[in-house]
Protein backbone atom coordinates (compact mmCIF):
# COMPACT_ATOMS: atom_id res chain seq x y z
CA UNK A 1 0.00 0.00 0.00
CA UNK A 2 1.70 3.04 -1.39
CA UNK A 3 -0.18 5.22 1.86
CA UNK A 4 1.56 6.16 4.73
CA UNK A 5 -0.80 5.58 7.88
CA UNK A 6 0.04 6.05 11.37
CA UNK A 7 -1.76 5.12 14.55
CA UNK A 8 -1.06 5.10 18.03
CA UNK A 9 2.32 6.40 19.93
CA UNK A 10 5.21 6.64 18.35
CA UNK A 11 8.86 8.12 18.93
CA UNK A 12 9.97 10.98 17.88
CA UNK A 13 12.60 9.68 14.95
CA UNK A 14 12.39 5.51 14.30
CA UNK A 15 15.36 3.44 15.86
CA UNK A 16 15.85 5.41 19.36
CA UNK A 17 14.64 4.90 22.62
CA UNK A 18 11.09 4.43 23.41
CA UNK A 19 10.01 3.96 26.64
CA UNK A 20 7.04 3.20 28.47
CA UNK A 21 6.43 5.46 32.04
CA UNK A 22 7.86 3.20 34.17
CA UNK A 23 11.46 3.21 31.83
CA UNK A 24 10.42 0.23 29.97
CA UNK A 25 11.92 -0.33 26.64
CA UNK A 26 8.97 -0.80 24.06
CA UNK A 27 9.72 -3.59 21.46
CA UNK A 28 9.95 -2.07 18.07
CA UNK A 29 9.58 -4.62 15.53
CA UNK A 30 10.31 -3.78 11.38
CA UNK A 31 7.59 -5.63 9.23
CA UNK A 32 9.01 -5.43 6.38
CA UNK A 33 8.32 -6.79 2.43
CA UNK A 34 10.56 -8.08 -0.52
CA UNK A 35 13.69 -8.18 1.68
CA UNK A 36 14.29 -4.86 3.20
CA UNK A 37 13.04 -2.91 -0.34
CA UNK A 38 9.58 -3.52 -0.10
CA UNK A 39 7.27 -1.14 1.96
CA UNK A 40 7.45 -1.56 5.55
CA UNK A 41 5.81 -0.55 8.29
CA UNK A 42 8.07 -0.17 12.39
CA UNK A 43 5.51 -1.42 14.79
CA UNK A 44 6.10 -0.81 18.57
CA UNK A 45 5.01 -3.89 20.95
CA UNK A 46 4.68 -4.02 25.07
CA UNK A 47 6.80 -7.50 24.72
CA UNK A 48 8.93 -9.08 22.06
CA UNK A 49 6.86 -10.56 19.53
CA UNK A 50 9.18 -13.96 19.74
CA UNK A 51 7.89 -15.22 23.23
CA UNK A 52 6.74 -18.91 22.11
CA UNK A 53 5.16 -21.07 24.73
CA UNK A 54 4.50 -24.45 22.19
CA UNK A 55 4.53 -25.26 18.67
CA UNK A 56 1.38 -28.18 17.81
CA UNK A 57 1.52 -30.67 15.35
CA UNK A 58 1.32 -28.74 11.65
CA UNK A 59 -1.45 -30.03 9.03
CA UNK A 60 -1.87 -29.70 5.10
CA UNK A 61 -4.39 -27.23 3.63
CA UNK A 62 -2.50 -28.33 0.85
CA UNK A 63 -5.68 -28.04 -2.12
CA UNK A 64 -5.91 -31.65 -4.13
CA UNK A 65 -5.83 -31.15 -7.94
CA UNK A 66 -8.61 -32.43 -9.90
CA UNK A 67 -7.36 -31.15 -13.22
CA UNK A 68 -4.13 -30.02 -13.66
CA UNK A 69 -4.59 -29.02 -17.32
CA UNK A 70 -7.71 -27.34 -18.91
CA UNK A 71 -8.90 -25.60 -21.72
CA UNK A 72 -12.63 -26.19 -21.10
CA UNK A 73 -14.96 -23.37 -20.23
CA UNK A 74 -16.47 -24.26 -16.96
CA UNK A 75 -18.92 -22.72 -13.86
CA UNK A 76 -19.34 -23.39 -10.68
CA UNK A 77 -21.95 -22.61 -7.83
CA UNK A 78 -20.46 -20.79 -5.23
CA UNK A 79 -23.36 -20.52 -3.03
CA UNK A 80 -23.22 -24.57 -3.08
CA UNK A 81 -20.57 -24.68 -1.25
CA UNK A 82 -22.28 -25.57 2.13
CA UNK A 83 -21.81 -23.23 5.39
CA UNK A 84 -19.15 -24.34 8.14
CA UNK A 85 -18.59 -23.04 11.73
CA UNK A 86 -15.19 -21.88 12.00
CA UNK A 87 -13.73 -19.57 9.40
CA UNK A 88 -10.66 -21.87 8.75
CA UNK A 89 -12.76 -24.65 8.27
CA UNK A 90 -15.00 -22.95 5.58
CA UNK A 91 -11.94 -21.81 3.20
CA UNK A 92 -12.24 -24.06 0.30
CA UNK A 93 -9.31 -23.27 -2.70
CA UNK A 94 -11.17 -23.80 -6.04
CA UNK A 95 -8.37 -22.56 -8.53
CA UNK A 96 -4.43 -22.57 -8.40
CA UNK A 97 -1.02 -21.55 -9.97
CA UNK A 98 2.69 -20.49 -8.51
CA UNK A 99 1.51 -16.64 -8.77
CA UNK A 100 -2.68 -16.82 -6.55
CA UNK A 101 -4.83 -19.03 -4.99
CA UNK A 102 -8.87 -18.62 -5.59
CA UNK A 103 -11.35 -19.71 -3.29
CA UNK A 104 -14.32 -19.35 -1.22
CA UNK A 105 -15.99 -19.61 1.97
CA UNK A 106 -19.08 -19.94 3.59
CA UNK A 107 -18.12 -19.49 7.44
CA UNK A 108 -20.74 -18.97 10.33
CA UNK A 109 -18.40 -17.35 12.32
CA UNK A 110 -15.21 -15.85 12.57
CA UNK A 111 -11.92 -17.02 14.32
CA UNK A 112 -13.15 -17.39 17.38
CA UNK A 113 -10.32 -19.01 19.88
CA UNK A 114 -7.43 -18.69 17.43
CA UNK A 115 -5.90 -15.80 15.44
CA UNK A 116 -4.71 -16.29 11.86
CA UNK A 117 -1.34 -15.61 9.98
CA UNK A 118 -0.81 -16.30 6.51
CA UNK A 119 2.92 -15.93 6.40
CA UNK A 120 2.59 -16.88 2.36
CA UNK A 121 0.54 -15.17 0.54
CA UNK A 122 -1.51 -11.43 0.57
CA UNK A 123 -5.16 -11.99 0.94
CA UNK A 124 -7.96 -10.04 -0.70
CA UNK A 125 -11.21 -10.91 0.87
CA UNK A 126 -14.43 -9.69 -1.16
CA UNK A 127 -17.44 -9.63 0.81
CA UNK A 128 -20.75 -10.89 -0.68
CA UNK A 129 -22.78 -11.90 2.55
CA UNK A 130 -21.94 -10.46 5.89
CA UNK A 131 -20.54 -7.83 7.90
CA UNK A 132 -18.28 -7.68 10.97
CA UNK A 133 -14.36 -6.57 11.33
CA UNK A 134 -11.39 -7.62 10.90
CA UNK A 135 -8.68 -7.20 13.94
CA UNK A 136 -5.05 -6.98 13.38
CA UNK A 137 -2.43 -5.40 15.42
CA UNK A 138 -2.53 -2.12 13.11
CA UNK A 139 -5.88 -1.39 14.56
CA UNK A 140 -9.59 -2.63 13.00
CA UNK A 141 -10.95 -2.26 9.91
CA UNK A 142 -15.46 -3.09 9.79
CA UNK A 143 -16.70 -4.60 6.61
CA UNK A 144 -19.68 -4.91 4.71
CA UNK A 145 -21.47 -6.25 1.62
CA UNK A 146 -18.99 -5.35 -1.34
CA UNK A 147 -16.19 -3.94 0.38
CA UNK A 148 -12.74 -5.80 -0.34
CA UNK A 149 -10.08 -6.34 2.53
CA UNK A 150 -6.01 -6.56 1.53
CA UNK A 151 -4.18 -8.18 4.39
CA UNK A 152 -0.65 -8.26 4.17
CA UNK A 153 1.31 -11.39 3.98
CA UNK A 154 2.63 -11.72 7.82
CA UNK A 155 -0.57 -10.00 9.29
CA UNK A 156 -1.61 -11.88 12.35
CA UNK A 157 -5.72 -11.34 12.35
CA UNK A 158 -8.66 -12.05 13.44
CA UNK A 159 -12.05 -11.80 11.70
CA UNK A 160 -15.34 -11.48 13.75
CA UNK A 161 -18.71 -11.78 12.00
CA UNK A 162 -21.56 -9.89 13.39
CA UNK A 163 -23.90 -12.18 10.90
CA UNK A 164 -24.29 -15.71 10.85
CA UNK A 165 -24.88 -16.62 6.88
CA UNK A 166 -21.40 -15.22 5.16
CA UNK A 167 -19.69 -15.63 2.02
CA UNK A 168 -16.34 -14.33 0.97
CA UNK A 169 -14.36 -14.61 -2.47
CA UNK A 170 -10.66 -15.30 -1.17
CA UNK A 171 -7.35 -14.56 -3.75
CA UNK A 172 -4.17 -15.62 -1.85
CA UNK A 173 -1.49 -13.81 -3.87
CA UNK A 174 2.19 -15.25 -4.07
CA UNK A 175 3.27 -11.45 -4.14
CA UNK A 176 2.13 -8.31 -3.10
CA UNK A 177 -1.73 -6.81 -4.38
CA UNK A 178 -0.49 -3.34 -5.53
CA UNK A 179 -3.12 -0.62 -6.69
CA UNK A 180 -2.65 -0.55 -10.31
CA UNK A 181 0.60 1.60 -11.28
CA UNK A 182 -1.18 3.62 -13.73
CA UNK A 183 -3.85 5.02 -11.79
CA UNK A 184 -0.65 6.82 -9.63
CA UNK A 185 1.61 9.56 -10.51
CA UNK A 186 5.63 9.52 -10.06
CA UNK A 187 4.66 9.49 -6.11
CA UNK A 188 2.36 7.13 -5.87
CA UNK A 189 -0.63 9.73 -5.36
CA UNK A 190 -4.30 8.10 -7.50
CA UNK A 191 -4.42 10.17 -10.48
CA UNK A 192 -7.54 12.21 -11.71
CA UNK A 193 -8.75 9.50 -14.12
CA UNK A 194 -8.14 6.65 -11.69
CA UNK A 195 -11.64 5.20 -10.79
CA UNK A 196 -11.21 5.38 -6.91
CA UNK A 197 -9.11 7.81 -4.86
CA UNK A 198 -7.73 7.63 -1.25
CA UNK A 199 -10.86 9.18 0.11
CA UNK A 200 -12.29 6.03 -0.41
CA UNK A 201 -9.56 3.51 1.14
CA UNK A 202 -10.82 1.86 4.72
CA UNK A 203 -7.45 2.33 6.96
CA UNK A 204 -6.93 0.71 10.54
CA UNK A 205 -8.73 2.46 13.09
CA UNK A 206 -9.08 1.90 17.04
CA UNK A 207 -5.81 0.97 17.82
CA UNK A 208 -6.71 -1.77 21.12
CA UNK A 209 -3.44 -2.19 23.01
CA UNK A 210 -3.54 -5.90 24.75
CA UNK A 211 -1.05 -6.40 27.45
CA UNK A 212 -1.78 -9.42 28.29
CA UNK A 213 0.10 -13.16 28.82
CA UNK A 214 -1.44 -16.45 28.68
CA UNK A 215 -1.99 -18.78 26.05
CA UNK A 216 -2.49 -17.33 22.43
CA UNK A 217 -2.57 -19.92 19.08
CA UNK A 218 -1.66 -18.34 16.01
CA UNK A 219 -2.43 -20.43 13.29
CA UNK A 220 0.38 -20.49 10.61
CA UNK A 221 -0.03 -20.87 7.24
CA UNK A 222 3.06 -21.38 5.42
CA UNK A 223 3.72 -24.16 2.03
CA UNK A 224 0.40 -25.41 2.24
CA UNK A 225 0.77 -26.07 6.02
CA UNK A 226 -0.86 -24.89 8.89
CA UNK A 227 1.54 -24.59 11.98
CA UNK A 228 -0.19 -23.65 15.23
CA UNK A 229 2.54 -21.48 16.98
CA UNK A 230 1.47 -20.73 20.93
CA UNK A 231 2.53 -17.25 22.25
CA UNK A 232 3.09 -16.11 25.52
CA UNK A 233 2.01 -12.59 25.08
CA UNK A 234 -1.29 -11.25 23.22
CA UNK A 235 -0.42 -10.62 19.58
CA UNK A 236 -2.36 -7.55 19.35
CA UNK A 237 0.42 -5.56 22.17
CA UNK A 238 1.07 -2.67 19.87
CA UNK A 239 1.19 1.07 21.16
CA UNK A 240 1.76 2.09 17.90
CA UNK A 241 2.94 1.90 14.07
CA UNK A 242 3.61 3.68 11.21
CA UNK A 243 4.64 2.88 7.81
CA UNK A 244 2.82 1.63 4.19
CA UNK A 245 2.68 -2.38 5.53
CA UNK A 246 -1.28 -2.56 6.85
CA UNK A 247 -4.14 -4.07 6.07
CA UNK A 248 -6.72 -1.94 4.93
CA UNK A 249 -10.44 -1.83 2.48
CA UNK A 250 -11.93 -0.07 -0.23
CA UNK A 251 -16.23 -0.96 -1.28
CA UNK A 252 -16.61 -1.98 -5.25
CA UNK A 253 -19.59 0.40 -4.69
CA UNK A 254 -16.54 3.10 -4.08
CA UNK A 255 -15.35 2.16 -7.84
CA UNK A 256 -16.76 4.88 -10.63
CA UNK A 257 -16.76 3.67 -13.94
CA UNK A 258 -15.55 4.51 -16.98
CA UNK A 259 -17.87 4.47 -19.62
CA UNK A 260 -17.40 5.33 -23.02
CA UNK A 261 -19.21 6.00 -26.60
CA UNK A 262 -18.62 2.73 -27.34
CA UNK A 263 -17.38 -0.97 -25.76
CA UNK A 264 -14.80 -0.06 -23.28
CA UNK A 265 -12.60 -3.37 -22.70
CA UNK A 266 -11.74 -4.78 -19.14
CA UNK A 267 -8.74 -2.77 -18.48
CA UNK A 268 -11.13 -0.28 -17.57
CA UNK A 269 -12.60 -2.22 -14.69
CA UNK A 270 -9.28 -2.62 -13.10
CA UNK A 271 -9.18 -2.52 -9.24
CA UNK A 272 -5.83 -4.31 -7.98
CA UNK A 273 -2.55 -5.76 -10.39
CA UNK A 274 -0.07 -8.54 -9.13
CA UNK A 275 2.24 -10.12 -10.33
CA UNK A 276 0.66 -12.97 -12.28
CA UNK A 277 -2.49 -11.68 -12.48
CA UNK A 278 -5.17 -8.56 -12.34
CA UNK A 279 -8.39 -7.85 -10.25
CA UNK A 280 -10.89 -6.16 -12.25
CA UNK A 281 -14.35 -4.62 -10.44
CA UNK A 282 -17.60 -4.33 -12.89
CA UNK A 283 -19.96 -2.39 -11.46
CA UNK A 284 -23.57 -0.67 -12.50
CA UNK A 285 -23.17 1.61 -14.93
CA UNK A 286 -24.50 3.68 -18.15
CA UNK A 287 -23.63 1.89 -21.24
CA UNK A 288 -22.02 3.24 -24.49
CA UNK A 289 -23.73 6.16 -25.86
CA UNK A 290 -22.92 5.81 -29.71
CA UNK A 291 -26.12 5.69 -31.42
CA UNK A 292 -25.26 2.44 -32.94
CA UNK A 293 -22.60 1.11 -29.76
CA UNK A 294 -23.32 -2.42 -28.91
CA UNK A 295 -23.05 -2.28 -24.92
CA UNK A 296 -22.50 -6.32 -24.68
CA UNK A 297 -18.85 -7.38 -25.33
CA UNK A 298 -17.45 -9.06 -28.19
CA UNK A 299 -15.69 -12.66 -28.15
CA UNK A 300 -12.67 -12.47 -27.39
CA UNK A 301 -9.20 -14.44 -27.63
CA UNK A 302 -7.69 -14.49 -23.95
CA UNK A 303 -4.62 -16.34 -25.85
CA UNK A 304 -2.39 -16.03 -22.84
CA UNK A 305 -4.78 -15.57 -19.63
CA UNK A 306 -7.32 -17.17 -17.78
CA UNK A 307 -10.42 -15.75 -16.86
CA UNK A 308 -12.02 -16.32 -13.45
CA UNK A 309 -15.54 -14.11 -13.45
CA UNK A 310 -17.63 -14.51 -10.02
CA UNK A 311 -20.78 -13.06 -10.36
CA UNK A 312 -22.06 -10.85 -7.59
CA UNK A 313 -25.51 -9.21 -7.96
CA UNK A 314 -27.07 -7.96 -10.93
CA UNK A 315 -28.10 -8.87 -14.37
CA UNK A 316 -25.17 -9.74 -16.08
CA UNK A 317 -24.95 -8.73 -19.36
CA UNK A 318 -23.29 -11.77 -21.33
CA UNK A 319 -24.24 -14.54 -19.67
CA UNK A 320 -27.66 -16.48 -19.75
CA UNK A 321 -28.66 -18.62 -16.47
CA UNK A 322 -26.53 -16.90 -14.32
CA UNK A 323 -26.99 -17.35 -10.36
CA UNK A 324 -25.69 -15.33 -7.79
CA UNK A 325 -22.02 -16.74 -6.55
CA UNK A 326 -21.59 -17.92 -9.40
CA UNK A 327 -18.15 -18.67 -11.21
CA UNK A 328 -17.27 -19.24 -14.98
CA UNK A 329 -13.55 -20.10 -16.00
CA UNK A 330 -12.70 -19.38 -19.49
CA UNK A 331 -9.56 -20.60 -20.09
CA UNK A 332 -6.43 -18.80 -21.93
CA UNK A 333 -5.90 -20.95 -25.60
CA UNK A 334 -9.72 -20.77 -27.09
CA UNK A 335 -12.35 -17.81 -27.76
CA UNK A 336 -15.33 -16.90 -25.31
CA UNK A 337 -18.06 -14.33 -25.78
CA UNK A 338 -21.52 -13.43 -25.02
CA UNK A 339 -24.25 -16.36 -24.53
CA UNK A 340 -26.64 -16.57 -27.41
CA UNK A 341 -28.76 -13.06 -27.48
CA UNK A 342 -27.07 -11.42 -25.39
CA UNK A 343 -25.67 -9.28 -27.95
CA UNK A 344 -28.84 -8.03 -29.45
CA UNK A 345 -30.44 -7.87 -26.19
CA UNK A 346 -27.64 -5.43 -25.21
CA UNK A 347 -28.75 -2.98 -27.94
CA UNK A 348 -31.02 -0.22 -26.74
CA UNK A 349 -30.26 -0.70 -23.36
CA UNK A 350 -29.12 2.51 -21.59
CA UNK A 351 -27.47 1.07 -17.68
CA UNK A 352 -26.70 -2.39 -16.65
CA UNK A 353 -27.01 -3.43 -12.68
CA UNK A 354 -24.30 -5.93 -13.35
CA UNK A 355 -21.62 -6.85 -9.84
CA UNK A 356 -19.27 -9.15 -10.18
CA UNK A 357 -15.31 -9.42 -9.79
CA UNK A 358 -13.07 -10.53 -12.15
CA UNK A 359 -9.28 -12.38 -11.74
CA UNK A 360 -7.04 -12.63 -14.45
CA UNK A 361 -4.28 -14.84 -13.83
CA UNK A 362 -1.74 -14.64 -16.69
CA UNK A 363 -0.55 -18.54 -16.00
CA UNK A 364 -3.35 -21.21 -16.23
CA UNK A 365 -4.55 -21.85 -13.26
CA UNK A 366 -4.96 -25.85 -12.04
CA UNK A 367 -8.85 -26.86 -10.79
CA UNK A 368 -9.20 -28.47 -7.41
CA UNK A 369 -11.81 -31.41 -6.02
CA UNK A 370 -13.50 -28.92 -3.89
CA UNK A 371 -14.67 -27.07 -7.17
CA UNK A 372 -15.42 -30.33 -9.17
CA UNK A 373 -17.43 -30.57 -6.39
CA UNK A 374 -19.77 -26.84 -7.35
CA UNK A 375 -19.51 -27.40 -10.72
CA UNK A 376 -22.08 -26.65 -13.50
CA UNK A 377 -21.88 -29.74 -16.03
CA UNK A 378 -21.63 -29.18 -19.45
CA UNK A 379 -21.25 -25.32 -19.14
CA UNK A 380 -18.74 -25.58 -22.01
CA UNK A 381 -21.87 -26.59 -24.52
CA UNK A 382 -23.99 -23.73 -22.92
CA UNK A 383 -23.49 -21.16 -25.91
CA UNK A 384 -25.59 -23.86 -28.08
CA UNK A 385 -28.77 -22.99 -25.31
CA UNK A 386 -31.47 -20.54 -26.38
CA UNK A 387 -31.52 -17.40 -24.28
CA UNK A 388 -33.36 -18.16 -20.64
CA UNK A 389 -33.57 -16.05 -17.72
CA UNK A 390 -31.00 -13.84 -17.35
CA UNK A 391 -30.28 -14.10 -13.28
CA UNK A 392 -32.26 -16.51 -11.20
CA UNK A 393 -31.46 -16.77 -7.83
FE1 LIG B 1 -13.97 -12.40 -21.03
Amino acid sequence: MAYYHRLGRIPRKRHIQFRNHAGRLYQKELVGTQGFSGVSSLVYHLYPPTIVKEKGEPYSVEPEIAISKNLSAMSFQGFHLPYADDYLESRKTLFVNNDLHVGLAAPHSGTKDYFFKNADADELLFIHKGHGYVETMYGQIPFQYGDYLVIPRGTIYRIHFLSNQNRLLITESFSPIRIPRRYCNQSGQLLEHAPFCERDFKLPQDLETHDEHGDFLVKIKKQGMIYPYVYGTHPFDVVGWDGQHYPWGISIFDFEPITGRIHMPPPIHQQFEADGFVTCSFVPRLYDYHPQAIPAPYHHSNIDSDEILYYVDGDFMSRNNIRKGQLTLHPGGIPHGPHPGAIERSIGKTATEELAVMIDPFRPVQITKAAMELEVEDYYKSWLEEPGPVLQN
